[in-house]
């Protein structure tokens, strides 16, 4: 990574970076960088990741966006040690996880690149991401139950919809560890590659997105979220209208003129 690539210092628990993409629009790229807690999510932490998520979505030359951690840690968790000492009423009043609400907003598209441990919060995080690329290594869990709490950041309800009631069941009331072939084979997981590639396997993910036309890649996101929260029909008219709204892109009439003249689409994001 060279330094110019480096977007700020100014975050004390990330770093930031842009990484240029020769097929297309650019890749922000968030690491968590908080070792000395294996990236345990505390409110600093998590403001700073709201601020640098909205930035790139504001970023008219990045496409798609990664969210990493280190080998040993995407994340283990909330901050246990800022929780223990509060209250409901301290928990009410900060909101602990309203910034996760306004991550849920993000337009563009955000994929995890996960090695190490993605526990609690750090596995919430993960399935706040929209897919999540994870090295062999990395290990999964919701071990709240053992603290005496419940995951709190969407664990029982995102966990619930990728993976079945009965597998999440079992990992949210035994709080165990479960590998990345696992969570592959029962959903969680887009893709699980070797430990020494996952970074690079989520930049060419990322890139590739990245070279797509930004609207449709926007509008496609925001049509399979809205799956979450209603009727298939209801869905499936919000798609239509998606799909109809499309029509009015310079990009459509760009992408199927390129297609009929055999040639690259010059996208214009617009
Ligand atoms: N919060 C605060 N500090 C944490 C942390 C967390 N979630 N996870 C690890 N740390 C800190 C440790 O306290 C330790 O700090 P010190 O050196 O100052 O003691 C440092 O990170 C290294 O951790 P360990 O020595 O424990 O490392 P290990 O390799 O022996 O174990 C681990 C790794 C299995 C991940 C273990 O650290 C662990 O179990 N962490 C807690 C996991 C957890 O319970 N997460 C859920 C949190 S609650 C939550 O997330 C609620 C929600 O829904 C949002």
């Amino acid at each position: 990574m060279t330094d110019e690539n480096i977007l700020s210092n100014n975050y004390k628990n990330l770093i930031v970076t842009k990484l240029p993409n020769s097929k297309g629009l650019s890749v922000g790229q968030i690491q968590i960088n908080r070792p000395d807690a294996l990236n345990a999510l505390n409110i600093e932490l998590m403001g700073e990741l709201l601020a640098a998520l909205q930035k790139f979505d504001r970023d008219n030359e990045v496409g798609c966006i990664i969210i990493t951690g280190s080998e040993k840690a995407f994340a283990a968790g909330a901050d246990i040690k800022e929780f223990v000492s509060q209250g409901v009423i301290d928990m009410y009043v900060r909101d602990q996880f309203a910034t996760w609400d306004k991550i849920r907003k993000i337009k563009k598209p955000i994929i995890a690149a996960t090695s190490g441990y993605a526990l609690g919060g750090g596995c919430e995080l993960t399935m706040l991401c929209d897919m999540i690329v994870a090295a062999e290594c990395t290990k999964f869990g919701q071990p709240e139950i053992k603290l005496g709490i419940i995951p709190g950041a969407g664990g029982t309800q995102r966990l619930t919809r990728a993976i079945g009631k009965a597998k999440a069941m079992e990992m949210i009331l035994t709080g165990r560890l479960y590998t990345a072939k696992e969570m592959f084979d029962a959903g969680l997981v887009s893709r699980v590659v070797d430990d020494n590639v996952y970074l690079e396997e989520a930049q060419a993910m990322a890139k590739e997105i990245a070279s797509m036309p930004l609207i449709a890649l926007q509008v496609a996101k925001e049509s399979i979220m809205k799956s979450f929260d209603t009727t298939i029909e209801g869905g499936l008219e919000y798609e239509r209208k998606a799909f109809y709204m499309l029509f009015a892109s310079e990009d459509m009439k760009e992408g199927m003129n390129a297609f009929i003249d055999k040639r690259k689409p010059q996208w214009k994001g617009k």
